[in-house]
Formats: C-alpha cells, structure tokens, sequence
C-alpha cells in the first residue's frame, strides 16, 4: 500500500519535471498568484522594476508584452524566455529574480522561489503560456 502510494508520488512528480503529462497549469489560479506576492512589489507601473526594465507584471497581457526590449515569455519554450531564465537562476547573477539589485540572489540575501514554483511556472510556458 504504501510503496504504491510512493510510486504514484513518484510518478507525478517525475511528469512535472518532463512537463509532458502534467495537468494543465492555470495563469490565473496557479502562476500570476506567485508574481502577486513575489514580483508585483517591484514589477508594478510605479515601481523600480518596471520603471528600469517596462517589465509590468500586473496582468497576463502586461507580461506577454514584457520588457522595454521585447517579449520575455516565449510559448511553448521556457528555455527561450528570459522569465523562466532569471527565476531558475540560468542568467548572469546579476539578473536572478527575485530581487535583482547587486547579486542579491546569488550572495543569499534574497530569496528565490521554490523549486515548485518555478516548475510551476516553467510547465504553464511549455504548455503554451496561455491565458487560462
Ligand atoms: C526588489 C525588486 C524586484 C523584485 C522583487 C523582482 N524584480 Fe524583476 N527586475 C527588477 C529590476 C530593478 C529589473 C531591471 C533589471 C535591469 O534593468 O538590469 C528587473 C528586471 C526583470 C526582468 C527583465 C530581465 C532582462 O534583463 O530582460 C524580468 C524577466 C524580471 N525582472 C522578472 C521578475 C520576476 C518573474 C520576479 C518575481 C519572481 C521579479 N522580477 C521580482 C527588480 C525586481
């Protein structure tokens, strides 16, 4: 009973990684509650990060818009978008979100997201970053 329990945990947990069979990750219930309480402080109209980057995360058009720079969700590629890259710490440190400012991330003086988090957020782009 138990090791079956496992290997159902097991399962799942390996199909999150492959974000293949995992179920639909939703923009509005599961991903744009974690800009909410990690991102907006700064990526809000008037705040520093938008006010340096144009990157607003306030709602699911302003992040498809992205940076000053252009889009920095590419559906259906994690791996292209710059989103993805800062929060799973795979850009220069200078750049991990959150928070930014002078290698905070990289030096332990912020806090990152959670591996679930970040999966999270990586599955909804490769499931096609769709407003759902
Ligand atoms: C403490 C403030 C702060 C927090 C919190 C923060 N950011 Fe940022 N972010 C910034 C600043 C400032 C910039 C501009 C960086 C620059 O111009 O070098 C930025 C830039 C960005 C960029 C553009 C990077 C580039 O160079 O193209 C992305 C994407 C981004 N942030 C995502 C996020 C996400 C996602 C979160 C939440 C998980 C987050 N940020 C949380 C301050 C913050």
């Amino acid at each position: 009973m138990a090791s079956k329990q496992f290997s159902k945990f097991g399962f799942v947990a390996f199909c999150i990684v492959l974000s293949g069979c995992e179920r639909q990750i939703s923009f509005a219930d599961d991903v744009q509650p974690i800009f909410l309480a990690s991102c907006i402080e700064c990526h809000d109209k008037s705040a520093e990060g938008y006010a340096s980057s144009g990157f607003s995360l306030g709602d699911y058009e302003s992040v498809m818009k992205g940076t000053n720079f252009g889009p920095v969700v590419i559906a259906n590629s994690s791996i292209s978008s710059t989103l993805y890259l800062v929060i799973a710490s795979k850009t220069s440190p200078e750049i991990h979100m959150p928070p930014h400012h002078d290698n905070a991330l990289a030096e332990g003086r912020g806090t990152p997201l959670s591996e679930h988090q970040i999966e999270m957020i990586q599955a909804w782009i490769d499931q096609g970053a769709q407003n759902n």
